[in-house]
Order: C-alpha cells, then sequence, then structure tokens
C-alpha cells in the first residue's frame, strides 16, 4: 500500500470510533442481563425490580408486568436509534461531521447520569427515558462514525478502516458482556455504574475531538489541502485533491439530495435499494436474537455456562471483526458471510432439534452459534455500516446513510421485540426463518450488489448513473481493480 496509515488517520478514526464503542456497550449493556432475566434469571430480574419496586409500587407487581417494563427499557434503545440515524443529514452539512460528532455527547452524558441515578431516585421513568436518548445517540453515531471515516481513508485503505466501526461496535458488546458478570458490576449493588459507565467513553472523546480533523471531503469547499497532508503524512496529496474534486463538481450538478428525492429520482433508486437491502440482510441474519437472547439459546440447548458461552460469543465476534481485510472485496465477504451464517443456521437448528436424543448436540450448538457470529463479522456485520457511504457521493450520502441506518435500526427493534414470541411459535426451528431470510439476501447481493472496493467514490457512482442511464436495473459487478 502505497498510501500509509499515518498516526493523524488512526487518531482521527480511533477517537470517531468511541462513538461506535458506545453503541455497542449499550447494545450488550443491557441485553446480558436481559436474556437471563426473562428466561430464567432471578438475580437480574431485581436487579430492576429494585427501581419499579421501591418507585411507586405499593403492591407486589406481576411478573407479566415486569418483563413488560423490562422489554420496553430494552426496546426503547433501538426506538432511539430509528429517531438518532434518521436525524444524521440535520446535523453533518451544517455543522460539519467532527462537530456533529462533539456535539452528540451531550445526549451521552444526559443518558449515563439519567441510568446511573435512577436507583438513587428510584424511577424507572429515569432508565427508560435514558435508554432512548442512549439510542438517539447510538444511531447518529452509526451515521456519523462510519461517514466520517470513511471520508478522511485513502480509497486503499477504505475497508480496513470502516471495518473500524464495526470493531468498536463489537468490542463494546464484549466490554459490557464482561462488566455484567455478577462479581463485576451485574449485580443490585453496582448496575448503576454498570449503566451510567458510558461516560467514560463520552468525556474521553470530547476530550480527543477537537484535536482531530475535520473531513477534508465536507471542507473542500476551503479547499483545505492542509488536513489532508496531516491525515496522509505527506505533501503530496494532489491525487486525493483531485479525486475530492471531482466529487465535489459532481455534487454541484447534483446538489443536496432530500429523502424524497432518492426514492424518485432514477439514478438513486437502485443505490439506496442496494444499501437498505444490506442494512437489512445485516439485521434480518438474526444476529441480535444471539446478542440479545443467547443465555436463553444456549440454555435451551443444554450447555451448562450459558453466561461464558454469550461471552465467548462475543469474544468470537470480536476476534473475526479483526479479520476483515482489503485483500477481498465488499462482495466476496458479504456472499461468504450470508451463506455461512445460512449453513451455521441449519446445523443450530439440527443440534436443537435433536438435543433430547442426543445430549452432545449441546456442543454442536455452541459451534454452530459461534460459527454464526463469526461469519456475520466476516460481512454483514461490518460491511453495510460503510458501504452506504461508498454507494453515495456528497451530494445525497447523508440522507442515504439517514435511510439506511433507519431502516437497519427499524429492523434491530423487530427482530428484538419479535425473536421470543417467534420462538415459541417455533421452537427449535426458529433459526430455520433467518436461514430462509439470509438464502434471499445472498441471491439479491450476488445479483444486484457491485463491488466498490478499490474504486473511487466517484466512479461508484458514475457506475449507477450509467446502469440507470440504460434503463436496466442489471448491475454488472466490475472486476476489481485494487488500488
Ligand atoms: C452490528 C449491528 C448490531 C449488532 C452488532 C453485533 O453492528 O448493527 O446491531 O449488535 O453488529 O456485532
Amino acid at each position: 500500500l502505497q498510501q500509509q496509515v499515518t498516526p493523524w488517520l488512526i487518531m482521527a478514526a480511533g477517537t470517531a470510533v468511541i462513538g461506535s464503542l458506545q453503541f455497542g456497550y449499550n447494545t450488550g449493556v443491557i441485553n446480558a442481563p436481559q436474556n437471563v432475566s426473562i428466561i430464567s434469571c432471578q438475580r437480574c430480574l431485581s436487579l430492576i425490580k429494585q427501581i419499579y419496586i421501591i418507585s411507586r409500587f405499593s403492591e407486589p407487581i406481576s411478573q407479566g408486568t415486569l418483563t413488560a417494563l423490562w422489554s420496553l427499557s430494552v426496546a426503547i434503545f433501538s426506538v432511539g436509534g430509528m429517531f438518532g440515524s434518521f436525524s444524521v443529514g440535520i446535523f453533518v452539512n451544517r455543522f460539519g461531521r467532527r462537530n456533529s460528532m462533539l456535539m452528540a455527547n451531550v445526549l451521552a452524558f444526559i443518558a449515563a447520569l439519567l441510568m446511573g441515578f435512577s436507583k438513587m431516585a428510584a424511577s424507572y421513568e429515569m432508565l427508560i427515558i435514558g435508554r432512548f436518548i442512549v439510542g438517539l445517540y447510538s444511531g447518529l453515531s452509526t451515521g456519523f462514525v462510519p461517514m466520517y471515516v470513511e471520508e478522511i481513508s485513502p480509497t486503499s485503505l477504505r475497508g480496513a478502516l470502516g471495518t473500524l466501526h464495526q470493531l468498536g461496535v463489537v468490542i463494546g458488546i464484549l466490554v459490557a458482556q464482561v462488566f455484567g458478570i455478577e462479581s463485576i458490576l451485574g449485580n443490585a449493588t453496582l448496575w448503576p455504574l454498570l449503566l451510567g459507565f458510558t461516560l467514560l467513553p463520552s468525556v474521553l472523546q470530547c476530550v480527543l475531538l477537537p484535536l482531530c480533523p475535520e473531513s477534508p471531503r465536507y471542507l473542500l469547499i476551503n479547499c483545505n489541502e492542509e488536513i489532508l497532508m496531516k491525515l496522509r503524512g505527506t505533501e503530496d496529496v494532489s491525487e486525493d485533491m483531485q479525486e475530492m474534486r471531482e466529487e465535489s463538481l459532481q455534487m454541484k450538478k447534483e446538489k443536496a439530495v432530500t429523502i424524497p428525492e432518492l426514492f424518485r429520482s432514477s439514478v438513486y433508486r437502485q443505490p439506496i435499494f442496494v444499501a437498505i437491502m444490506l442494512h437489512l440482510s445485516q439485521q434480518l441474519s438474526g444476529i441480535n436474537a444471539v446478542f440479545y437472547y443467547s443465555t436463553g439459546i444456549f440454555e435451551r440447548a443444554g450447555v451448562s455456562q450459558p453466561v461464558y458461552a454469550t461471552i465467548g460469543a462475543g469474544v468470537v465476534n470480536t476476534a473475526f471483526t479483526l479479520f476483515v481485510v482489503e485483500r477481498m472485496g465488499r462482495r466476496p465477504l458479504h456472499l461468504i458471510g450470508l451463506m455461512g451464517m445460512a449453513v451455521s443456521a441449519v446445523f443450530l437448528t439440527v443440534a436443537m432439534a435433536l438435543l433430547d436424543q442426543l445430549r452432545w448436540m449441546s456442543y454442536v450448538s455452541i459451534a454452530a452459534i459461534f460459527s454464526f457470529v463469526a461469519f456475520f463479522e466476516i460481512g454483514p456485520g461490518p460491511i453495510p455500516w460503510f458501504i452506504v457511504a461508498e454507494l453515495f457521493s456528497q451530494g445525497p450520502r447523508p440522507a442515504a446513510i439517514a435511510v439506511a441506518g433507519f431502516c437497519n435500526w427499524s429492523a434491530n427493534f423487530l427482530v428484538g421485540m419479535c425473536f421470543q414470541y417467534v420462538e415459541q411459535l417455533c421452537g427449535p426451528f426458529v433459526f430455520i426463518i433467518f436461514t430462509i431470510l439470509l438464502l434471499g439476501f445472498f441471491v439479491f447481493t450476488y445479483f444486484k450488489v457491485p463491488e466498490t472496493k478499490g474504486r473511487t467514490f466517484d466512479e461508484i457512482s458514475a457506475g449507477f448513473r450509467q446502469s440507470a442511464g440504460r434503463g436496466s436495473d442489471k448491475y454488472s459487478a466490475p472486476e476489481d481493480s485494487t488500488a
């Protein structure tokens, strides 16, 4: 690689992905205890019960009300995420990418305080509102971070650096799972700290962000070559500048694009459809059925230490996110990931169905869940988050990221809310639904998703413009021309 990974580039990307870490942490933090609570754990129910009971309930609350309040505390996070991701466009063009990230931390502060003090104030409303606000923050982050990281990266490193967002997410989940162990913070005394912890990464990000450069693509209007020199570690930034100028010229022709225009214009219709489908493939793969409910799944699969198996899934999740490198294109990685998940889901189903006859099937189910998660992180985990910035040039990019993020969070909410009920209906066969969806997304990706690796933003949009011009929605994936 001619273009080096400079300290500034790493510092800027590393600081940005603190936002991804926060998203992951808050995904993992409440879901780990919830798994346990809904299925069997009196411990975690009692954590939350504390608030609900200390609150104004004078009579004992029924198990049903508790579960409902708890589900609300969990799911309201994705509702916040839906609103947050949808609002990305309002911020990034007005305040810039970096300052938008900085401002969003206000939300994380408020949320951390509300959740952290909810026990002291004996108010479950504070917990629920805090979860909603940290969801807003996370939704904004899932737009801001990939956009910023993609925009500061040289073309040849966009995949590797784009994956940092997902790496932040998975590390966040893992940290939350570990902190959630009873002897660490997941106990009746310390759980407010577990939830309030989210304050610390925010403080760190607020200290570091002002030292980071604004996205040079955003600043191009001011022609800020200096920032680019700093990020690239060389004075020779002419090629990058040229590429950005082309993108910006194109943008001037296009103007800023609104959300309805994305769907009306024949030029954007195809890429937005691809972006939405990729995000749906990420969530409807069933990944969060695992991250929200794995302890219960492991328990029913006869695993004796389900909590540790869940943490094992978090470790596999993190390890495999590190695997995505620039060696292969986005398409093959996404395809391998989807197919691998589909096959793993079949193994899991077989294992669950045969458990009564063959006890050792519990080991097969652990292996199946681990490989399900590993394949997720090869493609469907990281790629949708950064590919949307690649599929669109500056003009439509914020609107497209908002739409794709909104679809992602909505599907996340759907799986989080429905999985338990569908599982009650389908029993061990529940993962077959995900297998079917995964195969559908595989076919879609094979026929409709173009390769973006090694191509400039402008080349990618030109590809879509051409195919829209031809009046055909067939897209031939161009050869993987590595930069
Ligand atoms: C992705 C998904 C998120 C999921 C995580 C698991 O970031 O968007 O919902 O929990 O991967 O690693």
